[in-house]
């Protein structure tokens, strides 16, 4: 492998849907213990790449390397076995169960029956959600779904986790709380990479980051180098300039 010490390597992936290449032959490597994010502007492509990186979407070409071993081909399931596991940004909800219960099944990757439950129960309360084990995730406000969607992905104790949005629709003081359960998860010894919208959030959070546009990484670097760099600040606040 290029680097010895990535956790993952992204190696030229590409991914079209017809005519469309929604991802454009994009590499990168993520470090064990860093925090990455990405950010672009709609359509560019985030969510698309992490359906490639965690098995949900075949690519079109390119490789992606979890621990030095191809991964592509390799279903979600086992990739969460692993150690790999991805948030959704859309969040899904379960009808008739309760938060417990959903954090529990997730648990469950790792843990046996009898443990579930309780492990369920304090990563509920180390993600913020103690007092809503019983309730249905429809129950839950937008902000608290997203919170189950991270404690869904801590319950298979990953070592690299892949959250999608998990602040979209969020004051900057209400990502407060979500951001303290990143740094959390990340200074225990997890791996993130996150997608994110919302520059302001993304750079309290990042150590690194990549920028996506029309599917190609435009930029790579610093949160700080990111807002000096002139393709970043054109794809990404060339409308709020124009306007
Ligand atoms: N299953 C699919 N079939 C066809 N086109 C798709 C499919 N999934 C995504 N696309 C297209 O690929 C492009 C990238 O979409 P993607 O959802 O990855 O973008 P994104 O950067 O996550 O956007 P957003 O910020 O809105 O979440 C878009 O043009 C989208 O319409
Ligand atoms: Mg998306």
């Amino acid at each position: 492998m290029d680097n010895q010490t990535a956790i993952l390597e992204v190696d030229r992936v590409a991914k079209r849907f017809g005519g469309l290449v929604a991802v454009d032959s994009v590499s990168f490597d993520v470090r064990p213990g860093e925090i990455l994010g990405i950010i672009g502007p709609n359509g560019a492509g985030k969510t698309t790449l992490f359906g490639l990186i965690s098995g949900f979407i075949a690519p079109s070409s390119g490789d992606v390397r979890f621990d030095g071993v191809s991964i592509v081909g390799t279903p979600p399931h086992l990739l969460v076995r692993r150690g790999l596991v991805r948030s959704f940004q859309i969040v899904q909800t379960f009808a008739d169960m309760t938060t417990l219960d959903v954090v529990a099944t997730a648990a469950l990757v790792r843990r046996p029956m009898n443990e579930a439950i309780d492990f369920a129960a304090h990563i509920l309360a180390r993600v913020g959600l103690s007092g809503k084990e019983q309730l249905t995730p429809k129950q839950l406000s937008l902000q608290d779904k997203k919170l189950l969607e991270v404690a869904k992905c801590v319950a298979t104790e990953p070592r690299l986790i892949l959250l999608d949005e998990v602040m979209a629709g969020l004051t900057l003081a209400e990502t407060d709380a979500p951001l303290a359960v990143v740094r959390d998860l990340n200074a225990q010894g997890t791996t993130i990479v996150m997608i994110e919208h919302v520059m302001p959030v993304i750079m309290r959070a990042a150590h690194r980051m990549i920028v996506l546009n029309f599917g190609a990484k435009i930029a790579e670097g610093t949160p700080q180098e990111m807002l000096s760099n002139r393709a970043v600040v054109e794809a990404y606040f060339g409308d709020h300039v124009d306007a």
